[in-house]
């Protein structure tokens, strides 16, 4: 979204590996640098977007086809983009999100069967902007599913698939950055959370 005040950052990747701790070091680094972040969150993100996340994230794994979630998922991201994070971007605030249209387009569009263009085609036509840069956190699936189904959180939906779902996840992300290399950086991730932060870091700086 180039036409605003504040930097657009999204955390993207697998399940388990490490975004929102990386989010949340990522808005206190902003802090102490004389920024005002907004950290935020998707599914989610907004009162009515977080409503519609229960929905996605709790219950039986196979609850909605993979073409009802893209309008659900889609549902929360135009509510989360109204309510959160234009108006933070016009205030002039930085937005740091954890999530965006990439899990989208790698969860719904790349894992189970070819949705690709149906995710592209209502994401042009109802939301329609890309972060301006987009960090995906890359590790082996073994090891962030152990760490993701470890929280047993409740929200484990998606950890359920199980790990060649996650691999097929880690792949779809991998092209991902191939795809976009100016917006898309890859993290790797397989390592001690300061470590990584320090990687994020380093790739933010080129954009302040
Ligand atoms: P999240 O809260 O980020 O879970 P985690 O912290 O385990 O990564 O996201 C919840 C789940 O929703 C996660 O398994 C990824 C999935 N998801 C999609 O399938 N499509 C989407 O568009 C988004 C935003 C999330």
């Amino acid at each position: 979204m180039a036409t605003n005040n504040g930097l657009f950052i999204s955390l993207e990747g697998i399940d388990g590996s490490g975004k929102s701790t990386q989010a949340r070091q990522l808005a206190e680094w902003f802090r102490s640098l004389g920024r005002d972040p907004v950290l935020t969150r998707e599914p989610g993100g907004a009162p009515g977007a977080e409503d519609i996340r229960r929905l996605l994230v709790e219950g039986d794994p196979n609850r909605w086809s993979p073409e009802t979630e893209i309008l659900l998922f889609t549902a929360a991201r135009r509510d989360h983009l109204e309510s959160t994070i234009r108006p933070a971007l016009k205030a002039g605030r930085d937005v740091i999100t954890d999530r965006f249209a990439d899990s989208t387009r790698v969860y719904q569009g790349a894992t189970r069967g070819d949705l690709r263009n149906i995710v592209d085609q209502i994401h042009a036509t109802t939301i329609g902007v890309e972060p301006d840069l987009t960090l995906i956190l890359d590790m082996d699936p073994a090891i962030s599913l152990s760490r993701g189904l470890a929280r047993g959180s409740g929200e484990d939906r998606f950890e359920e698939f199980g790990l060649p779902f996650q691999q097929a996840l880690r792949r779809g992300f991998q092209d991902l950055a191939a795809a976009e290399p100016e917006r898309c950086h890859l993290i790797d991730a397989d390592a001690d959370p300061d470590r990584v932060a320090a990687r994020i870091r380093d790739v933010v700086q080129t954009r302040l």
